[in-house]
C-alpha cells in the first residue's frame, strides 16, 4: 500500500527499521534487537468472539517491527517512525492514565508486563530501554495494528528482560491493555490470531474455551486479497463498543428461554426464532447475525476442510450480507467493495474485515485471477468514488519473533 519495499521483504525492512532507530537514538549498533509481530485478517466469525463463538482468522506478512536496545538507567524511551512524539518515563513510574495517542498501546502492555514481573519475578532487575516502532501494515484498517504493537510489545519485552512468559501470557498481556489501559472491550481474536500463527494455517479459535487449532489452507489453490477503502468511520471505537454491549443485553434478554447458555453463541438459531419479537428489534438484529454466523462459521470450516472453495466463499459473502443488514458495521465504500468483487469469474466470496465502519475488505480468489479481479474492483471503486483503492494479496506468517540478528 504505497511502499517502497515489497511487503515480504522482512530483511530489507529490518535493515530499514534499525538505520532508523540508529538516526534517531544514536548511539552503539551493538546491542540493537530486532522482532516483528504480524497483522491478521479476520476470514471466518465476524463479531462472534465477544460472544464466545468460534472465529478463523489468519495472520498476514505485515505488522509491527521493533527495535530495543538495553540503557544503563531506568527510563523507557518509546518512538515511532510513523509518529514525531515519543514519549520517556522511568519504570517506576509508568503512566497511570492513557493519554490518547499511539502509545498508550505499548505503555498498556507495559503496565501489564511489570505487574506479571512483581508477582511473578521480583527478584529480577529490568533495565531501562530505547524503542522503536514502526511497520508496513495499514494503521486503522482492519488488519489489526493495534493487536499487532501489543502482541509485539509483550512478545519482545519478554525476550529483552528475560521474563519468561509464555505464548498464552503474552497474547492475555497485549488483550487486558487494550481492554483495561486503552479502553477497547475487543474480544480475543486479534491477540490469538497474532500470537498463535502458524504459516499455511488459518487459525481455528474457539473464543468460548480459548481452544485452538491449526487447519491447513492451501495458497497454491486459494489467494487471500485485501482491499483498503481508505476510509474510517469517526468514532469507530464508540460503535464497536456499542455492539458489545448489545450483544450483552440481546443476551441478557434471551437467556431466560435458553437456560443452559453461558454466552450469547450458546442461543439456538430455533430459540432465537421463537422469542425474537420480545427483543427490542436492534437488538434482534444483532443477536440474528451472531446466531446464523455461529451456524455459517463451523459450516465453513467442513468447507475449508472438504476443499469446497466456491461453498466456502459463499459463506464468506452471506457473513458480509449479515454485518451490512443485520449488524450495521458496513459502509458505502466496503459494500462497493464487496459487491465489484463477487461479480468477477474466480472471486469466491468476499467480506469487510476487523470490526467495520470502514478500513479493508477481504476476498477469496482463484491466484490465476487475481489480477484481473484486482483490475476490475479498482476500476469499478474509481468509477464511483473517484481514486483507486489500494489492494493487495497477502501471504500468512508464522507469528511473533526476532528478526535480522
Ligand atoms: C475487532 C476486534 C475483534 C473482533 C472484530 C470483529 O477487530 O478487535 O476482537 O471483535 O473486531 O470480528
Amino acid at each position: 500500500m504505497g511502499h517502497e519495499r515489497s511487503p515480504s521483504d522482512e530483511p530489507a525492512w529490518a535493515t530499514h527499521h534499525r538505520n532508523s532507530f540508529l538516526q534517531r537514538f544514536g548511539g552503539d549498533p551493538e546491542g540493537v534487537r530486532l522482532f516483528f509481530a504480524p497483522g491478521r485478517v479476520n476470514l471466518f466469525g465476524g463479531h462472534l468472539d465477544y460472544n464466545g463463538g468460534p472465529v478463523m482468522p489468519t495472520a498476514i506478512d505485515r505488522g509491527t517491527f521493533l527495535a530495543l536496545r538495553p540503557r544503563p538507567d531506568r527510563v523507557l524511551h518509546l518512538e515511532s517512525r510513523m509518529d514525531s512524539q515519543g514519549l520517556r518515563f522511568d519504570i517506576d513510574r509508568v503512566p497511570r492514565e492513557r493519554c490518547g495517542r499511539w502509545v498508550d498501546y505499548p505503555v498498556g502492555v507495559i503496565r501489564e508486563l511489570l505487574a506479571w514481573q512483581a508477582e511473578r519475578r521480583p527478584e529480577m532487575h529490568l533495565q531501562g530501554l530505547d524503542i522503536l516502532f514502526g511497520g508496513n501494515l495499514p494503521v486503522g484498517a482492519g488488519l489489526s495494528s493495534s493487536a499487532s504493537i501489543c502482541v509485539g510489545t509483550a512478545f519482545a519485552l519478554s525476550e529483552v528482560w528475560d521474563l519468561g512468559l509464555s505464548r498464552r501470557e503474552q497474547v492475555h498481556s497485549a488483550l487486558d491493555a487494550e481492554r483495561g489501559f486503552v479502553g477497547v472491550q475487543c474480544g480475543i481474536m486479534d491477540p490469538y490470531a497474532i500470537g498463535m500463527a502458524k504459516p499455511g494455517h488459518l487459525l481455528w479459535l474457539d473464543c468460548k474455551d480459548q481452544s485452538y487449532e491449526h487447519l491447513p489452507i492451501d495458497f497454491d489453490r486459494l489467494s487471500i486479497v485485501v482491499a483498503n477503502s481508505g476510509v474510517q468511520r469517526e468514532l469507530a471505537a464508540g460503535e464497536f463498543n456499542k455492539r458489545v454491549a448489545q450483544c450483552a443485553q440481546a443476551f441478557q434478554a434471551l437467556r431466560r428461554y435458553a437456560p443452559e447458555a453461558q454466552v450469547l453463541r450458546d442461543v439456538a438459531p430455533e430459540t432465537f426464532e421463537s422469542h425474537r419479537v420480545r427483543l427490542e428489534p436492534t437488538l434482534a438484529r444483532r443477536a440474528q447475525h451472531v446466531v446464523n454466523e455461529v451456524e455459517r462459521t463451523f459450516l465453513a470450516r467442513e468447507a475449508l476442510l472438504r476443499g469446497d472453495l466456491e461453498e466456502l466463499g459463499g459463506f464468506m459473502t452471506a457473513t458480509h450480507r449479515s454485518l451490512r443488514d443485520n449488524f450495521e458495521v458496513s459502509s458505502p465504500e466496503l459494500d462497493l467493495l464487496v459487491e465489484a468483487a463477487i461479480e468477477c469469474d474466480g472471486c469466491y466470496g468476499s467480506r469487510l474485515t476487523g470490526a467495520g465502519f470502514g478500513g479493508c475488505t477481504v476476498l477469496l480468489a482463484d491466484p490465476a485471477s487475481v489480477p484481473a479481479i484486482v483490475e476490475h474492483v479498482r476500476q469499478r471503486y474509481a468509477a464511483e468514488k473517484g481514486w483507486h483503492p489500494d489492494i493487495e494479496v497477502f501471504q500468512g506468517d508464522e507469528g511473533p519473533r526476532t528478526i535480522g540478528a
